[in-house]
Formats: C-alpha cells, sequence, structure tokens
C-alpha cells in the first residue's frame, strides 16, 4: 500500500494538515480509536488569536513572558502572525465562532493574557465543535489502528508499520509522512487528555534516535474535578471561568492564590499554589462561581453546567473541589518552523506531538489549538516545495508482541510514579527513583506499548534531571 501522505492522528492537527491535501492526493488519516477520541474533543476554552495588527506584539509578547525565556522567538511570531489568517480561513470555510447580537467575534480571556482574545465556539466546547467541523469537511479515508513502529532509512520515513484486530500488523508506505498524534497525558495518574494519548509515538521517536526537546516541560491545569470520574482522565473546568470572575478559594471561603493577577497567574504558579494549599491546611481546594448569574453561567458554559449538574452540584451555587492535573505536553519532536522532524526529509511532526519551541517553559493558554492549525498548515505547503525523491523499501516487521499480561499493572504504577515524582513539584530524590523505576522495566521483556510508554516517561525523567534549576512549569526543590 502506497500513498501520498500518511497523517497519523486525526485531532486537530492531523484533520487540519488532511484538509490541506487536495483530493486527488492519495492520503491515508490513521487514528488509533474512534477519531473524537483526542485531546482536540476534549479541549474547552478557545483558540488565542491576535485580535489585530495593533495586538500582534501584544500577544508575542505573552507568549514569551509565560515561556520563561525558552521560547523560539522565530517561531512565536510566526505563531502570532498567522494567527488572524488561519482564523480567517477557518470562518471563510464556513466553522462558526462564538458571536454578540452584532455578529461580532466573542474574545474572553485566560491566565497571562493581557487581553482578551481567546474566541470560542458551543460557549465551552470549542475543541469539540471545531473536530466536528475538521471531521465533517475531511475528504480523505481514515484507518483505525495503532501505529507500532516507523520505517526510517537515510532521513527518509518509508512507512508505518500498523496493527487492527481485523488485519493484524502491516506496513503501509508514503511519501509524506504527518505526525499528529497528540502529547502523553495517559503517563499521569490525573489528567485531562484522551485515554488514548499515551506517547507511543514519542517512544518510537526516541528508539530511532530523533531529536525530542523540551520533554520535561509538563504542563499541569490548575483546576481539574479529579474526584469522582472513572479513570485516569478528569473533568477539565476551563480558565476561561476564571476569565469571566470565577474564584479558588480555601476551605473557609478565601481566596489564596498569591499573585498580582490572582487566578489569572500563569497556571504554572496557580497550580502550585493550589498544591502548597492542599498540602499545608490539610483541606480541599475549590473553584467558586458566585460571581455567577445561574442563567448566564449555563448559556456561556453550557456543557460544564450540565456535567456538573450530572455530577450532583449545584451551579453556580455550590463550589466545586478541585486539584490540579496533567494537561499538555510542552516537549515533543524538535521540527523546524514548517513542522519538518530535524534531519529527517520527508517526516513532520505538528500539534501536541511535535516541540516547535513556541511554549517554551510554559504554554500560554489556547496557544496550542492555534498551533495545531498554523503548522499543520505550514507543514502540507512545506511538501509541495520539496522534492524528496526516494524508491519505497520493504522492511521486515519484526515479530513483536504488542501487549503482555503483566503490562496493565506496570502501567498503572507508572502512572502512579509519574503523578508522584514527575508532577508539579520536583526533586532530584523523586526523579532518581522515577528513573528506577522506569529503567527496571526498560531492562525485563514487557508488551512493545508499554515499551514506547516507558521511553518516553523516560524521556521526561531524563530532561527533568538535567535540568537542576526551576523555570517555568518544571520546579524542582531540594527537599
Ligand atoms: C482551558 O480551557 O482552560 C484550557 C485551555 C488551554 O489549555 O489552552
Amino acid at each position: 500500500m502506497q500513498y501520498d501522505y500518511i497523517i497519523i492522528g486525526a485531532g486537530v492537527a492531523g484533520l487540519h494538515a488532511a484538509s490541506y491535501i487536495p483530493e486527488d492526493k492519495k492520503t491515508l488519516i490513521i487514528s488509533k480509536n474512534v477519531p473524537w477520541e483526542c485531546n482536540t474533543f476534549y479541549a474547552q476554552g478557545g483558540i488565542s488569536t491576535a485580535k489585530d495588527d495593533a495586538d500582534v506584539a501584544s500577544h508575542i509578547q505573552d507568549t514569551l513572558v509565560a515561556g520563561a525565556g525558552l521560547c523560539n522567538e522565530a517561531n512565536v511570531s510566526i505563531l502570532v502572525q498567522e494567527s488572524r489568517p488561519i482564523v480567517q480561513a477557518l470562518i471563510e470555510k464556513g466553522f462558526t465562532f462564538d458571536v454578540n447580537a452584532k455578529g461580532e467575534l466573542l474574545y474572553t480571556k485566560e491566565a497571562a493574557h493581557s487581553e482578551s482574545r481567546i474566541i470560542h465556539a458551543g460557549g465551552d466546547a470549542t475543541g469539540r465543535y471545531l473536530h466536528h467541523f475538521l471531521l465533517t469537511q475531511n475528504l480523505h479515508p481514515m484507518l483505525s489502528a495503532s501505529v507500532v513502529d516507523l520505517h526510517i532509512e537515510n532521513d527518509i520515513c518509508h512507512g508505518v508499520v500498523v496493527s487492527s484486530p481485523q488485519e493484524g500488523m502491516r506496513t503501509i508506505y508514503a511519501k509524506h509522512i504527518i505526525i499528529a498524534s497528540g502529547g502523553f497525558g495517559a503517563l499521569y495518574d490525573y489528567h485531562t487528555n484522551a485515554r488514548s494519548i499515551s506517547g507511543d509515538i514519542q517512544g518510537i521517536a526516541i528508539e530511532k534516535g530523533l531529536k525530542l526537546a523540551d520533554m520535561e516541560m509538563t504542563q499541569f491545569h490548575p483546576t481539574v474535578y479529579v474526584a469522582s470520574t472513572q479513570g485516569a482522565r478528569k473533568q477539565l473546568l476551563t480558565e476561561a471561568l476564571r476569565g469571566e470572575g470565577a474564584t479558588i478559594v480555601n476551605e473557609a471561603g478565601e481566596r489564596f492564590i498569591n499573585h498580582p493577577l490572582g487566578e489569572l497567574a500563569p497556571r504554572d504558579i496557580v497550580s502550585r499554589e493550589i498544591f502548597h494549599q492542599a498540602q499545608k491546611k490539610e483541606g480541599k481546594v475549590y473553584l467558586d462561581f458566585s460571581n455567577f448569574q445561574e442563567h448566564s453561567f449555563k448559556e456561556r458554559f453550557p456543557n460544564i453546567y450540565f456535567d456538573l449538574h450530572v455530577l450532583g452540584f449545584d451551579i453556580p451555587r455550590e463550589r466545586v473541589p478541585i486539584s490540579p492535573a496533567f494537561h499538555y505536553a510542552i516537549g515533543g519532536i524538535q521540527t523546524d518552523s514548517n513542522g519538518l522532524v530535524l534531519g529527517m526529509k520527508n517526516l513532520y511532526a505538528v500539534g501536541e506531538v511535535a516541540s516547535t519551541g513556541v511554549h517554551g517553559a510554559n504554554r500560554l493558554a489556547s496557544n496550542s489549538l492555534l498551533e495545531g492549525l498554523v503548522f499543520s498548515k505550514r507543514a502540507v505547503a512545506h511538501t509541495s516545495h520539496v522534492n524528496v525523491d526516494f524508491e519505497f523499501k520493504s522492511f521486515e516487521i519484526r515479530d513483536t508482541i504488542l501487549l503482555t499480561p503483566e503490562d496493565k499493572a506496570i502501567k498503572v504504577a507508572l502512572r502512579e510514579i509519574m503523578w508522584k515524582d514527575v508532577g508539579i513539584v520536583r526533586t532530584p530524590k523523586g526523579l532518581q527513583e522515577a528513573k528506577r523505576f522506569i529503567e527496571f522495566h526498560l531492562n525485563r521483556p514487557t508488551g512493545r506499548f508499554l515499551r514506547l510508554r516507558l521511553l518516553t516517561a523516560n524521556a521526561i525523567v531524563e530532561a527533568a534531571i538535567k535540568r537542576t534549576t526551576p523555570i517555568g512549569v518544571h520546579y524542582i526543590i531540594e527537599e
């Protein structure tokens, strides 16, 4: 099977890339699970965009400040400069963002933005609406299968080894391969990600010697309801709630975020304050909605209203216990400004799986859907400017055991150790403990999927050990 394009992943970056590939190009989109089991589907807040030419410099500045000096400034500039055209293109294709009675875009505010510049759809369902829109626009076939390997030789990726229950394991070849498989939330005990987002492709990239960057930069979302949902995926309570008046309070109902921006401080700071407060006072921390009227809450945040109602909360009268949870992988496979994987000729990585450097040490809220949109388009455009000429080469698929009966327990233990030792607050001792656990299991036979998770976890831990001073989301202290 030979294609012009293979796209691994069917979230915003994958589907948006597909939307720029003409129908006559033989293209296959590979989705690990049902296509809506992706992080885009669960994204609530919105898409950040420069509001007008005058806002470009300020959006760039906010992104750089949040990134704590570690951003790739050239790529940040691309991200922001291309934000308005990309949003305009979506609108022209028929996507509807929330607007006021005059038909003007509604902008909200999230942490560390100096302006209200987040546009949204369906109130609090931006990701879901955008994902649905991109799916309905999609012209290319989709395959539900797990990616097991990439065939790479001489800086060229020839194909993708996939496995599915119906057809077993096989290789699919393509001239251009775009990885858009998302981050690695499922490595953590509490997270807001889709359950299939487990860092497999990052693990493959490590095996192939591709460069990963900023893996220690794992972003925790401060306001997540972690108490009741089963499984590691938890209910996100969007930052836009705080942007529009929700406060964070302790058991006594007192606000305690010690920062000039209060609840709208950068999310690493808010997450740590909540973490310390919960530890210090042995009490719970809550999101308080008493500044809202019920009808306006319901209209602006219909899905959160419904979900919390189903969980038994009387919103906005009742406050909701919260905790930080893993939310976003800032680091990933290193690419250039066109999404081309460093050192490769025809392999691209876009969206959360990639490291373009736009987020530095801390991602500015709602810059992630934007990154997926901007760099996926650039990747496809780049493929038409480069002539990669090669003969497809067939490779032998190694006989690989994908899962063993012991894997599940190790996977659960890995999640616990990542949460405890490679979480919001890190210590050299905790990181060494995590490393020992991971290395022990990497040196024993496991199923391939667990091995890939362990490799990705190892890259996070190694990067965290290497960076001995705290910066951005990487908060490392001595005991
Ligand atoms: C949120 O809605 O709070 C999440 C936005 C983001 O992670 O960028």
